[in-house]
């Protein structure tokens, strides 16, 4: 089974960083000194994946302008012995294609995948990796579930326990069969469910391997559902269809950078795992915990009083 392709929804308007993301793309948010979306396009590379196609929007160009070739750029690094700095980018831009596909209207991550309909062949699997779900780990999470797709030849989806509390925040899988302690095989999975409802706490994090089948099923949720198209309603639709789908326990860690406090969480989580940063931030926490001037004081919040 050949995984050439993956689909990374960047469409959305990214209200929760807003005044922010008026100008700046969500993706385009740093973790240590690269963009969010640089570290899903090194997660797809590292797993041998090189054709990326991205779904944006208005407002998103500087996504499309930063995996160009910026020949000015590369020059003056040349001329100061500095092209060290751009040198992954320019691997991967030099062995890989961008597509970029416009989603006008928000209605939805089935609709944004389905978008790419026309760059997926018939039988083809492809990769969904959603930019909000960051992995850190020792074997790319895409890769991980490529193993699976292929050694089950379905599709397969990435899950993580979650405490049950958070289930509203999440597709949440109905296991059919344990294959493994990670592997299940799904019965079905339903989108964001109150908690007496959910099947299970096992919940879908952002990165899929599914069959080209999934297009069929899309347009069948499109037609028949109301609302924001669900890639989940069309997972479920496609396995009452006889078609298999898996799910893996990914093995890493998961930051989801959807919201300012999670994205200080895998900035500091980050920083913490790397050589040069982590001593720097760990003085710091230390010397916040001790030091008087960083106590917390609520009459200098000036937040909201603009
Ligand atoms: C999306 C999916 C959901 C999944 C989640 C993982 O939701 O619809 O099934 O569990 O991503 O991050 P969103 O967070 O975009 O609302």
């Amino acid at each position: 089974m050949d995984i050439t392709k993956v689909v990374i929804p960047a469409a959305g308007r990214g209200t929760r960083f807003l005044p922010l993301t008026k100008s700046v793309p969500k993706e385009m948010l740093p973790l240590l000194e690269k963009p969010a979306i640089q570290h899903i396009i090194e997660e797809a590379f590292l797993s041998n994946v090189k054709n990326y196609i991205i779904i944006n929007s208005r407002g998103k160009t500087a996504l499309e302008d930063y995996f160009d070739d910026n020949i000015d750029l590369s020059l003056f690094l040349k001329e100061n012995n500095k092209e060290a700095l751009l040198h992954t980018l320019e691997k991967i831009n030099r062995t890989s294609t961008f597509t970029y596909i416009r989603q006008a209207e928000q209605l939805g991550l089935g609709h944004a995948v389905a978008l790419a309909a026309q760059s997926i062949q018939p039988k083809e699997y492809f990769g969904v990796m959603l930019p909000d779900d960051i992995i850190e780990s020792k074997s790319p999470g895409l890769d991980q579930l490529i193993r699976i797709a292929r050694q089950e030849k379905a599709s397969v989806i990435a899950v993580q326990e979650v405490p049950i509390e958070c289930v509203s925040s999440y597709g949440i899988i109905e296991i059919k069969k344990h294959i493994t302690p990670n592997l299940f095989q799904i019965s079905h999975i339903v989108e964001k469910p109150q908690q007496k409802d959910a099947p299970s706490n096992l919940a879908v994090v952002g990165r899929y391997i599914l069959s080209q089948k999934i297009f069929t099923s899309l347009d069948h949720v499109k037609t028949y559902g109301s609302g924001e198209i669900q890639l989940t309603d069309a997972i479920t639709n496609m396995i009452q269809n006889n078609e298999k789908v898996f799910a893996y326990k990914i093995q890493g860690l998961r930051y989801d950078i959807g919201t300012p406090i999670g994205w200080i969480k895998a900035i500091i989580g980050m920083a913490l795992q790397h050589p040069y940063y982590a001593p720097h931030v760990k003085n710091f926490l230390a010397d916040i915990e001790t030091s008087n001037s960083y106590v917390y004081k609520p009459a200098k919040i000036i937040q909201n009083s603009l």
